[in-house]
């Protein structure tokens, strides 16, 4: 066991110098960014008197750290749960530590959430896929609670796996350098089915993919006509999909996002995110310019000022020397040949 600190939490937990699903207790410090962007979100929101639900917990280090870094005035009630008996003993020993009040369960997550009363955000934080958990989560979730979901297993939602994708996410992934997005807008759009079985609409607040994982904070609105229209932008895209083709942030919600983060070292991925268009895909310089044959390429950020005499354009968090733009790519590929660009 490794006593660790994050954020304005002292933890014990199982020494994560190797993190794997063996560990008696979980913790990866990798995700410190995820748990940090759902403390915010939570920060950013009108939301108050929330009861909140945890139930894939690991350590308890996420409870623990909503409790001690949110206003007193959001949590109504805070219940954290794991199905390993070693993990919930251990969440036990580290709410006493950190003095935070909340209800321990031991259960499996689907049990937990359906014997349950319902929540008003539900944080879906598994081992791979949140498939398993997608169904009660939507049933558990109170009308306009938000439902957060984190999946680790990008290898079939963003193509390397095509077979295992279908089965899971029944869309077919992108095997190119937009397969992060698509990715990400597969999943969204399996967990919005999942819940519109209930009259739920699930409508993306903030998303993002990032290292080895992807991850969706939705409002659940309960509502038939909301749930048709976001049936409505499911559709496909190059070949890939049905995936959803609606906004992937609120953006005045990213903005305060980006605005309350007091961390240095996540400021600029907090900044993209709240800057980026909200268009579906993104061009890749690099790959744009080898399949047109161009030897010589402008920086990023010239690119951005030439495209935006004409149009909109932003970089984007999924991939490096990457743009979101208005432009169309005939057009694009015009301007990068054009003489306009060396006069930047
Ligand atoms: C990725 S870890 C959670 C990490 C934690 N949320 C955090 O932020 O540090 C997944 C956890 O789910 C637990 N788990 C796996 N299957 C479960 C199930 N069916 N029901 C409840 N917990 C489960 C594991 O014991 C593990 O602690």
């Amino acid at each position: 066991m490794s006593i660790i600190q994050e954020g304005s939490a002292t933890i014990t937990t199982t020494n994560p110098k190797i993190v794997s699903k063996a560990m008696p207790v979980f913790y990866n410090p990798v995700m410190k960014l995820n748990r940090d962007v759902s403390i915010l979100l939570l920060k950013s929101i009108d939301d108050k008197a929330l009861a909140i639900a945890d139930p894939l917990a690991g350590s308890g280090i996420r409870s623990i750290r909503m409790s001690k870094e949110l206003p007193k005035s959001k949590i109504k009630s805070l219940t954290i749960n794991d199905s390993s008996k070693e993990a919930c003993k251990q969440i036990k020993k580290n709410i006493k530590q950190n003095k935070v009040t909340a209800i321990v369960t031991n259960q499996d997550a689907n049990l937990f959430l359906l014997t349950s009363k319902g929540f008003n955000y539900i944080d879906i934080d598994p081992f791979g896929s949140p498939n398993p958990f997608l169904q009660s989560a939507a049933i558990r979730i109170a009308r306009n609670g938000i439902l957060a979901v984190t999946a680790t297993d990008t290898a079939a939602l963003a193509g390397t796996y095509p077979k295992a994708c279908q089965r899971k996410y029944w869309a077919k992934p992108l095997r190119t350098e937009e397969m992060h997005e698509v990715g990400l807008r597969i999943l969204i759009r399996k967990a919005q089915l999942v819940a519109a079985q209930f009259q739920k609409a699930l409508i993306p607040l903030y998303s993002y993919s990032k290292d080895h994982y992807m991850r969706v904070f939705f409002r659940a609105e309960k509502s038939k006509g909301a749930v048709d229209e976001i049936l409505k932008q499911h559709d496909l895209y190059k070949g890939a999909g049905p995936l959803w083709t609606g906004d992937l942030q609120d953006t005045k919600l990213a903005k305060e996002i980006a605005k309350n983060n007091k961390d240095d070292t996540i400021q600029d991925f907090l900044n993209l995110i709240a800057k980026e268009l909200p268009v579906l895909g993104f061009y890749d310089i690099h790959a744009l310019a080898k399949k047109q044959k161009l030897k010589l390429l402008p920086k990023t950020e010239d690119l951005i000022k030439a495209i935006k005499k004409t149009h909109k354009a932003t970089k984007t968090h999924f991939a490096q020397a990457s743009i979101k733009s208005t432009i169309t790519e005939p057009q694009l590929i015009k301007l990068l040949k054009s003489k306009l660009l060396k006069n930047i």
